[in-house]
């Protein structure tokens, strides 16, 4: 088979071709997958496009080499405490109740995808920076929607392209990035959040912090990554829970049957979602059916 004058070869599943000069092969297997996870940083290489790079930005989890990587990812782990993930369960509980509730009163039909690529966005505003301000998610959420196509595209700075809307929408977050960031060290703002935690690293040494571009990098990575996996994940459950009918009783005597258990109007607890073992199963089950993370590039050593 030849598209558009490369020459590729399929070998079952999978396929294989050469662009700009290198061999690219997709691997659209879950023994692939697994032997590809399996052996990062041994047989494969974060390898990510440039475009990928570009957009994300150079210091990024998506473009560093390995030693950079390493210590960027322990660094960005460490601020996913036990106490931060309990007080964002809460909060991403509220917002989720409070969106449906809204769904509910306006009683008009919605596209899902619409619905969790919003809700993941703006939870991830808040979490990664206690953005709230309606004005600015919605500014923001276009920006990274610029930014998302602009990952796989021709890397060309040519007005009304992909990249260009893209590395416009890239500045636009920096300039947020670099405002919010001013504010926090003047001490005009102060928030609990993983934007300050990483900010009260400013006098640790090197290796025990983030630079302010290796920061602002990361966190386009988060919400890149945060939204779009998550957002398809719920999309999907939703679509497989409505053919399974079965399965949606279960699920939802599940999640009645922890809340019986709970104070009227409290919240969603980090305890109560360790109770969830059946959507635990959901959830895997969703993800083994699904594309959630539509592919992923490495680079063979
Ligand atoms: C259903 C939800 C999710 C799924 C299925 C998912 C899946 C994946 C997969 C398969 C990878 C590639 C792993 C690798 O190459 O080693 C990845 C990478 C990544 N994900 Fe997720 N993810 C999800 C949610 C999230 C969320 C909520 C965040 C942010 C808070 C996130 C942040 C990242 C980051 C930063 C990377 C790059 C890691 C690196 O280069 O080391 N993901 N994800």
């Amino acid at each position: 088979m030849n598209l558009s004058g490369f020459d590729d070869c399929w070998y079952g599943k999978w396929f294989k071709t050469r662009i700009f000069g290198k061999i690219h092969v997709f691997v659209p297997s879950t023994e692939g997958a697994k032997r590809i996870l399996a052996n990062d940083f041994v047989e494969f290489n974060k390898g990510y496009l440039k475009s990928m790079a570009d957009a994300a930005g150079h210091k990024s989890l998506f473009a560093v080499p390995h030693e950079s990587h390493t210590r960027i990812r322990r660094l960005l782990s460490d601020t996913f405490s036990m106490t931060s993930l309990s007080i964002f369960v809460k909060k991403f509980d509220n917002m989720l109740c409070e969106r449906l509730k809204k769904l509910e009163a306006d009683g008009k039909s919605f596209r899902v995808i619409d619905f969790t690529l919003k809700l993941t966005f703006d939870a991830m505003c808040d979490l990664l920076m206690s953005i709230t301000d309606d004005s600015l998610l919605q500014q923001l959420g276009r920006d990274c929607k610029d930014v998302s196509s602009a990952i796989i595209s021709f890397p060309v700075m040519i007005p009304g392209t992909r990249y260009y809307k893209g590395m416009k929408a890239r500045k636009r977050f920096l300039e947020t990035f670099k405002e919010m960031i001013s504010k926090r060290r003047s001490g005009k703002e102060y928030h609990e959040d993983f934007l300050q935690s990483m900010l009260q690293r400013d006098s640790y040494p090197p290796s025990e912090k983030l630079d302010d571009s290796e920061i602002m990098d990361n966190l386009i990575v988060l919400l890149l990554s945060g939204q779009a996996s998550s957002s398809a994940a719920m999309m999907w459950s939703v679509k497989y829970l409505d053919e399974n009918r079965q399965v949606q009783d279960r699920l939802r005597e599940e999640q009645l049957s922890i809340n019986r258990n709970k104070p009227d109007g409290a919240s969603l607890s980090l305890e109560d979602l360790n109770k969830m073992s059946y959507c635990l199963k959901v959830a895997k089950e969703t993800l083994r059916m699904s594309n959630a993370v539509l592919w992923f590039p490495s680079c063979c050593t």
